[in-house]
Parts: C-alpha cells; structure tokens; sequence
C-alpha cells in the first residue's frame, strides 16, 4: 500500500476513529475498521517461540503450542548471526501459520546486573555483540513476513518495580551501552515495530520521552514503522503520544481516547500528530496482512533447528579431560533436571512446547550407555541426605556421572530480580559430594544467567546449557559423547562472587531511584578495567580441538586473522576482536584519560567471526573496522566522534585470551555541521551538533517574530506546533530581508570558532 493510499484512508476517518486506532483493539490485536477495509492483525509474544494466546471451545483461553527454541541468553552464546536468522525465520513460519502478523521481540536490553530476572530474555552484557545477533533475528523473522519487534526501548535493566523506577544514568553509557542493539536493529534490520518499557530515564517515562523516540529513533536512525507501549506501561497518555508513542497496549477501554480526543479539541495535540501516528500503524498493517492458509510447517524439521541451535550455543566451561566421554560404558545420570530440564524462563515469554526432548533417553539411546538414574534433590529442590547418598552410590557404582543442576524456574522470571547469585544449597551440596565419590564427573548446568560455583574447583568437567529450548537434551547428549564439539563461548561475564559485579552497589537502587553508577563499565569492560579476576570471562568458551592464531596484519582499517585448527578434530572457533586505545603520548599523564580526554574501557568488542575448521586446516578472516569501533559519544556535540590516536587491535579467544594484535591509526575527525541556505530548519534544530545558541541567533535573525520565550531562547517544540510547516522548509525559502548569505557565513565562522577549527 502506497503512502497515498494511506493517505486516502486516513481522510475518511473520523478524529475519534483515528484516537481509537492508536491504542489496540485488545491485548493482542491492533485496532481494525472494516468500513474502511483496514482489517484486524494479531501480536504475540515471542521472542524465542510463538506464545499464542487463543479460546477453546468453552471460551477458556490456553496457549497454542509452538517450538521453544533456545531464549537470547543461550542464542547469544552461539555468537553466529546467520543462526539467529534461521531460528527467527522458523519462528515467524509458525506466527504465519498460526495468522500472526507481529512477533513481540527480541528482548534486547543490557545485561547490567546479572540478577535481573529477565536476564534470560536478553542477550548480552556487550552492545555489539547483543546487536549484531538481535538484528540478525530481526531479519529472519521480517524476511518471513512477520514484524519483529524491539523491546524495550530504553534502559531496562531490572524487574524490581519496573513499572515506576527510573534509571539514572548519564548520556554516554546511554548511548554508547543501551542503545546501539536498538540502533542496529532499526539501521541493520529495519524492524517495524517498536515496544517502549515501563520505566523512566533520568526521570521520565521511556514511552514519554520525544527525544529518544521522535529525535533519535525516527528521525535520525530511521524507524519507519511504529511504537507500542509495553503492556499497561502508559502513564500519560497524551505526553506518550506527544513524545511519539504511537499506540497505547492494551487498550484503556476508551478513557485514554477520551483524553486524547480532549488534548485535540484544546489544541495540545495537532491532527497532523495524531495523522503521523495512524499512518505510522496503518504502514505496518497492509505490510503484515495475515494470510489464511499460509506458512504450514514441519513441527520435526523446526524441533531439529531447535536441536542445531542448542548445541551451538551450550558453553563448555571446563573440562579437565574427562569429556568427551566415551560410548558403551555404564553412567550414571544425577539431578531432577535430568527429567524435567529447565529450558526457558517464566513470564510472558514462556512458550508451550509442542515436545521436550527426554535426555536420559538421548544419552541412552544414541550411545548405548547403560544408565542409573538418581534423582539426588528432591522435587522442591531441597536437600535430601538420602537421595544424595544414592546418588553417590550410582556415580561410584558407574565410575561415571553427569549432574544436572541449575536454577529451577521460580528463580528466574520476569517482574522479579534475583537477590543473590546462588544455585539452590541442595544442588551445590549434591555436585560436592558427587565430587568427592568420582573423579569423572560432568556438570550440566541450566541457567539463564551465570551463579557462583562454590564447586568449580572440584569438578572435572561443567558443559553450561544456559536454556536450550526444547531441544536441549539431545544437544547435551550429543556434546557429551563428543558427536558434536561444543563452540558456544559466554555473551556474559561469570564473576567470581556477587559482590563483584559493577551493578552490585547501584541494584536495584533506592527506591525507584536507581543509579547507573559503573557507567559505561558494564560487564568485561568493568572486570577489565578494576584488573578483577573473573570465573569464567566474557567470550570463553572451550572446544574438543585446539586453536592457533597464527597472524594478525591490518591495512587500514581491514583487518585479517589467520587461524589454524592443531588439534584432532573438527571445530568451530569464534574469532573475536577487540579494540584498545593506546594512550595519547601527551594526554595520557593524567590518569584515567587515555585518548583525548575521554576515559575508556581497556578494551571493547567490535568484530566477531565464526569459523568451522576442519582437523589441521588453516583460515583466515577479514573484519572492516567502521568509524564507530574507534569513537567515543561526545555529550557536549550530542554524537558520537571518532577519536583519533592509535589503537591496538586485538585479536582474542575470550575476553581474557587474547592471541595476537597490530596496529591501526585513526585520524581526529571532529565532524564540523555546516549550515548552507538549503539546511532546514528541522535540521538545524535536532542535529545537536548545531550549538543551540548559535541556531537561535540565526533563527532569530530570519525569523523576527518566532517566539524566544521572553529571551529565554527558542522552544523548538512550541513552533513546531504552531507552524511545524514553516519548520520543514529550507533557510532560504524565509524572506528575511537580511542578506541571508552573510547571517549563514557568520553562523558557520561561530560553529568552527565553537568547535575550535
Ligand atoms: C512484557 C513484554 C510483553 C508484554 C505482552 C509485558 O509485561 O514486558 O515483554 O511483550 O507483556 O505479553
């Protein structure tokens, strides 16, 4: 549907039909109006399996079954956007088979603290890393037909009173942490829909705030399609729609139309706003139409995608040896997870799977292993001396065992924030002595986020399944009997202890105050930093094979790694690479400033690559670096700048591997805006490289009478509503009497003389 056309429905609406089109029909359709031939479209979470929610015959509502595929806390661990891609395409073919038109996700806030309760959700404590595969979902999903959606937008890192308290944080973490996944999934992906979270920023509402979502996420990335609040996140309903929020979810049964309708008639709220905002949800509608009788699939093929998916992103931890084990031989099989896997988290993303692989069954059949089954806790996890003894007694029996062990479900789920990082005693004190009894041991651990292994040191061997999804059980078989070698590697940093981790003196803040007191030092970047030994560092990841970096060369800003596989068998490696500022030889006498006067990380992800190396085999790979890799966000010019200086860059195992690195030189470029008589207004007023006052003095000088609130400057925003028209136009087409060549010239002369050029 051309714009046009949109156009032409949107002149036949009524005001009050366009106020009720930007809040849902219900919780999980949009609005329709058959009259005009805009038809009824239904969401659905997401993100990792459709969660549909239908009626039965006798009205009761129950969930559709679907494919549970890996949550983005194990995805990210695969570090290979290309399956992020698959696995987003095999959800949307069940959103179209089910008649779904938008999917709400990927979640893809920070990992700030690793006790958020919706960790699980989310896929990194690294922006990059967390972009680069949340986009690549993105593109999977919406290549299938189906809108994705990015939630939350912004700065939601916690579930402790998540409907009011506000992150407080200062503009550089803002946009150089919390921001970037969303701007690559609108620049790289563009995603068509995004959910605004329940909190506030530095105070307000994130769903009210016009200059992330207006000024930023639509005007300067790009965002063409339109923005939901979360579920009953709205505050304001009127400030949200000034802001850019275009739809309300679910639906106020009409008292926030009417409040809308009242902000109309009393001229706070223009029709063109409210013009934007139905266009803005009409866009995505005609692009989604569902499709009676499309998108069947095959519940086997994506259950295998599932199974493909798992093995790629469960993380060998450590392994002194003893895996992969060997086929034929008793086992003996310890943990109530063994029988009833934790696979996905609680809330609103928990999907009902359409089946669950048995892993006792996988570990049998597929390997001819006798097994002894001991369940060593009890079902409420708690400890049980009894079941531990016949635990021990099995693992002894067999001279083999694998322990599974983890946080049961009522640890991690959404609206709640774990106070420690503890596994449940039951399950420490089961692996210790399991231990103690036999020296071949494996812990499998399910968990979305990392705890504290009071263990680590006794066991032999621990495979992280994070949450695998459905699937998961024949992936561990399968990684356990070495029929894969595991290549997953951490998105996430597992501190030694709780006290360690940088959110740990600000979560979940005082009140609903909460102060983003680390900064831009979140994850490795804050381990890095305070030289902490970690347990298990960002990017880690061990392998069946072992991998040689044999080269590094730069030219420009293209760099290429050579790597070679020396060990016996197939792997895959995850190259990862990483910039580091060299400090500046005259700045960098004074402390903490290593270029230029910015603080930086020691180091920070800006490629990664995944390779499949045969036994013996030799490849290389080639990263080109972008401007961004080498910049800092500049608060004062309201963007980021590249910071010149030298950089080491790094090519790396893990975060705390780091095999080889060269050289690249960066030049200092300071970004000067010039204004010509074709600048628009609009322009001059939201690229903030455009010092304020030196805007104003123009604007002033070509419009006389725009209103400067009795000296105190200009109110973009009031003249927008009152002639947003005159806004849009070019300096030059404002007959200002002046000679306007020479008001352009002197502001420019400011601007250079502002930024000392
Ligand atoms: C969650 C969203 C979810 C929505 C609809 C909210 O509580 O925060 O992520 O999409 O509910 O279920």
């Amino acid at each position: 549907m051309t714009k046009e056309q949109i156009k032409a429905i949107i002149d036949q609406m009524t005001v009050e039909e366009k106020i009720s089109f930007c809040s849902g029909h219900d919780a999980w359709h949009a609005e329709s109006l058959a009259r005009l031939g805009v038809p009824e479209i239904m969401m659905c979470d997401g993100p990792h399996g459709l969660r549909k929610r239908a009626k039965n015959e006798k009205g009761e509502y129950y969930t559709v079954k679907a494919t549970c595929f890996p949550p983005a806390c194990a995805m990210a661990n695969s570090w290979d956007p290309s399956l992020a891609e698959t696995v987003g395409k095999y959800i949307a073919e069940e959103c179209r088979a089910e008649q779904v038109s938008i999917l709400l996700g990927p979640g893809m806030n920070i990992k700030r603290s690793p006790t958020c309760g919706r960790n699980f959700e989310y896929y990194s404590e690294d922006p990059y890393l967390s972009g680069k595969i949340s986009s690549a979902f993105i593109r999977g999903v919406q290549g299938e037909g189906v809108a994705a959606c990015a939630k939350h937008f912004f700065v939601n890192n916690q579930e402790t009173r998540r409907f009011s308290s506000s992150a407080n944080l200062s503009e550089r973490a803002l946009h150089e942490i919390y921001l970037p996944s969303f701007e690559m999934a609108v620049k790289e992906a563009g995603v068509e829909t995004v959910m605004h979270s329940y909190n506030r920023v530095n105070g307000q509402y994130a769903g009210e705030n016009k200059e992330l979502i207006t000024d930023l996420l639509r005007k300067k990335w790009g965002f063409d399609g339109y923005v939901m609040s979360d579920w009953n996140a709205i505050s304001d309903r009127v400030a949200a729609y000034k802001a850019g929020t275009d739809v309300e979810m679910p639906p106020s049964n009409g008292i926030r139309d009417a409040e809308v309708l009242e902000a109309y008639r009393n001229g706070e709220i223009t029709m063109e706003e409210i013009d934007n905002s139905v266009a803005n949800v009409l866009g995505v509608i005609f692009r989604h139409l569902p499709e009676e009788g499309k998108g069947s699939f095959s519940a086997e093929e994506h259950h295998s995608a599932a199974a493909k998916a798992a093995e790629e992103c469960m993380v060998l931890l450590k392994n002194d040896g003893v895996l992969p084990f060997e086929s034929g031989k008793p086992l003996a099989v310890i943990g109530g997870f063994a029988k009833k896997p934790r696979f996905q988290g609680g809330g609103s993303s928990h999907v009902e799977p359409l089946r669950v692989d048995d892993i006792t069954e996988y570990l049998n059949a597929e390997n001819g292993v006798e097994i002894t089954y001991a369940p060593g806790y009890d079902e409420k996890h708690n400890t049980n001396a009894e079941l531990i003894a016949e635990a021990v007694e099995a693992a002894k029996a067999c001279g083999r065992a694998i322990v599974f062990a983890g946080m049961p479900d009522s640890y991690e789920t959404e609206g709640r924030d774990r106070r420690h990082m503890k596994l449940p005693p039951a399950h420490n004190e089961l692996i210790k002595a399991v231990c103690e009894s036999c020296d071949n041991v494996v812990v499998v651990l399910m968990a979305g986020s990392p705890n504290e292994l009071p263990w680590v040191n006794e066991a032999p061997a621990i495979l992280h399944a994070y949450l695998g999804g459905q699937a998961l059980g024949g992936a561990v078989a399968r990684i356990v009997f070495g029929k894969v070698n595991p290549s997953g590697k951490l998105a996430e940093t597992h501190p030694v202890r709780f006290e360690d981790n940088p959110a740990y003196l600000n979560f979940p803040g005082d009140g609903d105050e909460c102060f983003y007191g680390e900064d831009i030092y979140v994850g490795y970047r804050w381990y890095d930093k305070r030289k902490m030994d970690v347990l298990f560092p960002f990017g880690h990841g061990l392998s069946y094979t072992k991998f040689e970096y044999t080269s590094i060369k730069a030219e420009g800003k293209s760099v290429t790694v050579t790597v070679k596989n020396v060990g016996g068998v197939k792997g895959k490696e995850t190259v990862q690479l990483y910039a580091s500022a060299c400090p500046h030889p005259v700045i960098s006498t004074f402390v903490g400033e290593s270029s230029f006067g910015f603080a930086r990380p020691e180091k920070w992800l800006v490629g990664f690559k995944k390779i499949e190396l045969e036994a013996g085999e030799e490849k290389s790979v080639t990263f080109e670096l972008c401007d961004r890799a080498f910049s800092v966000y500049d608060a004062k010019i309201g963007d980021f700048r590249v910071i010149g200086g030298d950089y080491d860059i790094i090519a790396a195992a893990s975060s705390r591997d780091l095999r080889c690195s060269t050289k690249v030189s960066v030049e200092n470029e300071v970004t000067v805006p010039v204004i010509t008589k074709n600048t628009t207004f609009e322009d001059l007023f939201y690229d903030k490289r455009f010092p304020k006052h030196i805007v104003d003095e123009l604007v002033k000088a070509v419009i006389p009478n725009a209103n400067d609130n009795n000296g105190e400057g200009l109110d973009f925003d009031a003249m927008r509503n009152q002639n947003g028209y005159v806004l849009r136009m070019k300096i030059t087409s404002i007959k200002c009497g002046k000679s306007l060549a020479e008001l352009i010239e002197k502001a420019n002369a400011d601007i250079r003389e502002y930024y000392g050029k």
